[in-house]
């Protein structure tokens, strides 16, 4: 081969990979829990953020999307682990995870230590935001201060309850719970009297449910979710406590949990930044092409993750698929309103959501919107800097 024709010959083959890279498929790791008691949740998350690509015709910023996924079993000790699986052995380009907030903590250290985008569609930990914000850091979800708060503030002024009693899993999630109720609880003239806790995932309630027969409270506010959160209503309900003390919640205490619940969950009032009945356009056909793809309903969870693959459309349309692009993704993600199922909302300086929390009330198999109990409600964001 003559010099020249090597040189063509090379020209032509570094055209070629180039070509091949700009069409490269992105590699998003989804690292959600797939056993245990949050299991339906990152099922739902998953099959939202599917959806959202399918809809897109299966590509973002006209990249191909491949998928790497990891269960996190909601478990933080091995949290960092599974994060570094997706970041230094299948190098992905984006992470999408998770629904517990301690594995959430360990993901967002990874993810600002090595710079991967990473896109939190449920945990709430307020740290991800807060201390922990990075520019390369998003959430499509909630901070666990914003649906509690709003409870608290509603039991307090509405509802007009004076003394409540608060119980959780203890843990980040659960703990931010209930300083966030206790937040507007007492800013608008209630008291809690006692925080009762559980360790996390455990579904023995009984002892605490006779103390909180005994102590007599005007309420009770409690934050669990999924498999947990079906237990503990169905045990005050057969405790007989929600005859006489109103049991108030996140939304996370019904939500994608009304068909096991029943009975025991009828009348049951909650905030969230999603609900069933809001009839708009744009949720009527989110769910209609959610019943159609999974046979199911969609609950809050599937919403997050289908706003975290349209945050995703959003940055990478505005980088045309170079995610190495990392100033003008955020960038785009930030001056854009996200047209979400649950009503349209911006994202925070510290990546946030800034969104409607609806108050909702059980009645059958729906938590039905009853009004907006805080309106654009942004994250205090406490320690963030950015
Ligand atoms: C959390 O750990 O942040 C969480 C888990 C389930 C529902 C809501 C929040």
């Amino acid at each position: 081969m003559t010099p020249r024709i090597a040189l063509a010959a090379l020209t032509l083959a570094c055209l070629a990979t180039l070509g091949h890279a700009q069409q490269a498929k992105l590699k998003v790791g989804l690292m959600l829990p797939y056993s245990g008691t949050y299991t339906a949740l990152g099922v739902a998350i998953e099959n939202g953020f599917k959806l959202r690509i399918e809809e897109q015709g299966g590509k973002l910023g006209g990249r191909e999307i491949e998928y790497v996924k990891v269960d996190d079993e909601s478990d933080p000790s091995k949290a960092t682990d599974n994060v570094n699986k997706l970041i230094k052995r299948d190098n992905v380009d984006v992470i999408v995870g998770t629904v517990h907030s301690g594995v959430a903590m360990a993901m967002a250290k990874a993810a600002k230590e090595s710079g991967t985008i990473l896109i939190v569609p449920n945990a709430g930990a307020d740290a991800v935001t807060g201390p922990m914000c990075a520019p390369n850091i998003f959430r499509s979800s909630f901070s666990n201060w914003q649906p509690a708060y709003a409870m608290g503030e509603v039991a307090a002024k509405q509802e007009k309850k004076k003394k409540a009693i608060t119980i959780t899993w203890k843990y980040a999630a659960g703990n931010e719970s209930v300083n966030g109720f206790k937040d507007g609880f007492e800013k608008n003239g209630g008291q809690v009297t006692k925080q009762l806790n559980v360790p996390f995932p455990n579904v023995e309630f009984q002892a605490l449910l006779t103390e909180i027969a005994a102590a007599k409270p005007d309420a009770v506010y409690a934050f669990f979710a999924g498999g947990g959160a079906v237990k503990f209503v169905k045990d005050y309900a057969a405790a007989g406590l929600n005859k006489t003390i109103p049991l108030y919640g996140p939304g996370f205490l019904t939500d994608g949990t009304l068909d096991a619940q029943g009975e025991a969950a009828q009348g049951m009032l909650t905030t969230l930044h999603y609900a069933d009945g809001l009839n708009t356009p744009r949720d009527t056909s989110f769910r209609t092409a959610y019943a159609k793809a999974f046979k199911l309903q969609p609950d809050v969870y599937a919403v997050q993750g289908y706003d975290a693959a349209q945050m995703l459309g959003i940055g990478l349309a505005a980088v045309k698929g170079d995610i190495t692009k990392k100033a003008e993704f955020a960038a785009a993600i930030e001056k854009t309103k996200i047209d979400s199922p649950r009503g349209s909302f911006s994202i925070s300086k510290s990546h946030n959501p800034v969104q409607d929390i609806y108050l909702r009330k059980v009645d059958g198999k729906e938590n039905k919107m009853i009004s907006i109990a805080s309106k654009s409600l942004a994250d205090p964001a406490r320690g963030c800097k950015m």
